[in-house]
This record gives structure tokens, C-alpha cells and sequence, in this order.
């Protein structure tokens, strides 16, 4: 069994460098959030930005993706286009959460200048991984269908991931089903393909994602900002109304962006490293990250062995104040 121990994830760089990092997203209001945040932190150099079907269609994505960047202000950085459904089964979208545009339906304009690269995102999230002169920190904030490929195509990439942190699975309780989390619901089987990867992985779920909320005032404050970057952050936040959208998540939440803050600033994340495992079956725990939280072995160990299970570090507590003062200075310091 495992003992349950904080660990820090700033022992993953001992270098003062900007951490490189990867986002694989399905932009998505709180996959905007987080990308604004990666494009803003100092302490991150956002190398490549994949885009996968989820919160809406894949196309969709990669132009809520190049809309975000844009107005981020977000330097030159390559952009693909990813899976258009999960490994089995069809796309899924949360267009009742994320709008039908999948950002909110805020009547954001097109991209003006960037366009996405022309090879796909595993493609390019295989150049960038093993291009890299320092090991990368991948964080997918959508269902895992990319990595999952990326991880079967070219194995060869975990050489050089640092550490992989992803927003997805719930110790508790889910919200795509009773149990299950969106972003592993909506592939279960990638999911169960990126817990056996072979690297350092940072659960951050449910239990700590829905906690990280802005408060009010602070949402109107960069609502009300002429710089374009702040206002979308504070228009996105907005959006986030469970009234509106029947999203359990009240509205200021960081979603995403938190498990982002997770990497720049590790100790407001407080995990441990436990046995986690995807439910595969059909019926109603399909897409259920079990989680063995459990003090020592029960009988079904006793009578039957123990299965190798994947370790993974997951966020049991995340400091609120600390990510949410994280978020605001960032996206307001330019
Ligand atoms: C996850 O699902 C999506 O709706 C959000 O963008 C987030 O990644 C939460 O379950
Ligand atoms: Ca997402």
C-alpha cells in the first residue's frame, strides 16, 4: 500500500527556467481561462497548443483555441488539430455548458492572423515533446483521445515528459455521471491508456477542480478592463452561471486554469500518490476513476492477489485563495 504524502511538484524543475509545457485542450470557457493563464505566467513557456473534440466539435476547438490566443496576446506558437471523437465511441459535447460554440456563445470574432499548423496534434506533440532541450510538463484539460495516441504511436515521447497533469476523474463524486468526470466519460479507454504511460502523473479532478472559484467582485473588475486579455478572462468567468447553463460549477470558477496553476505554483496542490484505475465497463460506472484510498488491503486482495494498478499522484486539496490571487495577478500584470 501507499502512504499518503504531500509532494510538491516544483521538484520536477530545479532550474529558474520557465517549466515547458504543453496544453492539450477542447477550448472550452475554462480551457480559455487556462490558456490565458499559460500564455501570461512567467514561470511557463507554452511551447504548442493540440486541440481535441470534447466541450464541442474539433474545429470548433482549434478556432476557440486561435480566438484565445489572439487575444492573449500569446506569441507565435503552433497550434493542431487533434482527434474528432474519442477511441470507441461517438463525440459527446457539453455544448449546455460551454455554449454552442463552445465559448460561451460570447459572439467572439474568428482568428485574424493565426491559422493552425498543418500536421496533426500528435504529430506535433511529438516534435515538441522530443524537440524540447528540457523535459516537458503535458497538461491535457480535455478527453485524453490525443494522448492516448500520442502514447501508442510514439512511445518513444515519454523520454522526455517530465511530468503529465492532467484536469479529469473525480475521487468522489462525477458530473457527467453520478460517478464519472466529463473529460474521462467522454473516453474512457484513452484515459485508462494515459494512468499506464510510464511517467509522473498529477491527477487534478473534480474534488479539487470545482473548489477554485473568483469571487464576484473580482470577475466585474476585469469584465470592466480595456486590456483584452483581462476582459475575456473576466467574461469567461461570467459565463460560468449554474442558473444559465445547469453547470454545477457557480460561476467564477477556474475550472482548468487550475490545474494549470497546479504546475506554476505546486504547493497549493496537496496530493497523494494512490492506485487509480478506469472503469471500462458498460453501465453505470463507465468512465469512474476508482480511487484506493483505502489504509491497507481488503478481501477481494486477500482472496484473489493484488492487480498491478497505476500510481498517480491526485489532488485531494488545493489552497483556494492562494490560486485564485495566482490567477488574478497574472492575467492583470502585463
Ligand atoms: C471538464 O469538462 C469540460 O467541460 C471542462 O472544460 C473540463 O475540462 C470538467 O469535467
Ligand atoms: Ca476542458
Amino acid at each position: 500500500m501507499t502512504t499518503a504524502q504531500p509532494i510538491h511538484l516544483a521538484e520536477q524543475s530545479s532550474s529558474a527556467e520557465p517549466i515547458p509545457v504543453i496544453i492539450d485542450c477542447d477550448t472550452g470557457v475554462d480551457d480559455a481561462l487556462a490558456l490565458l493563464f499559460a500564455v501570461r505566467h512567467p514561470g511557463l513557456d507554452l511551447r504548442a497548443v493540440t486541440c481535441v473534440a470534447g466541450n464541442t466539435d474539433v474545429d470548433q476547438v482549434v478556432r476557440n483555441t486561435l480566438t484565445v490566443l489572439d487575444r492573449a496576446g500569446a506569441p507565435d506558437l503552433p497550434v493542431a488539430r487533434g482527434a474528432e471523437r474519442p477511441l470507441i465511441e461517438p463525440a459527446r459535447p457539453a455544448s449546455h455548458v460551454h455554449g454552442r460554440d463552445g465559448m460561451g456563445d460570447l459572439g467572439l470574432p474568428a482568428p485574424t492572423t493565426r491559422t493552425a499548423v498543418d500536421v496533426d496534434a500528435v504529430t506535433l506533440l511529438r516534435r515538441e515533446i522530443l524537440g524540447s532541450p528540457r523535459p516537458v510538463t503535458l497538461i491535457p484539460t480535455a478527453p485524453l483521445t490525443n494522448i492516448a495516441l500520442l502514447l501508442r504511436t510514439h512511445p518513444e515521447v515519454t523520454r522526455n515528459i517530465e511530468r503529465i497533469v492532467f484536469m479529469g476523474g473525480a475521487v468522489a463524486t462525477g458530473n457527467a455521471t453520478p460517478v464519472a468526470e466529463f473529460n474521462v466519460w467522454h473516453d474512457p479507454e484513452a484515459a485508462a491508456v494515459l494512468l499506464t504511460a510510464g511517467v509522473p502523473i498529477t491527477m487534478y479532478g473534480l474534488d479539487v477542480f470545482q473548489r477554485v472559484v473568483v469571487p464576484a467582485a473580482d470577475v466585474q473588475r476585469l469584465r470592466t478592463s480595456t486590456e483584452p486579455g483581462a476582459s475575456l478572462a473576466g467574461e469567461l468567468l461570467a459565463h460560468r452561471d449554474p442558473a444559465a447553463s445547469g453547470d454545477p460549477t457557480p460561476t467564477g470558477g477556474l475550472g482548468d486554469a487550475g490545474a494549470v496553476c497546479a504546475v506554476a505554483d505546486p504547493p497549493g496542490l496537496t496530493t497523494s500518490l494512490l492506485p487509480v484505475e478506469v472503469s471500462l465497463t458498460p453501465g453505470p460506472t463507465r468512465g469512474q476513476t476508482v480511487v484506493d484510498r483505502r489504509r491497507r488491503h481488503g478481501e477481494s486482495e486477500i482472496h484473489q492477489g493484488t492487480r498491478e494498478q497505476a500510481l498517480v499522484d491526485v489532488g485531494l486539496d488545493v489552497d483556494v485563495n492562494r490560486y485564485v490571487k495566482l490567477y488574478l495577478q497574472t492575467i492583470e500584470t502585463r
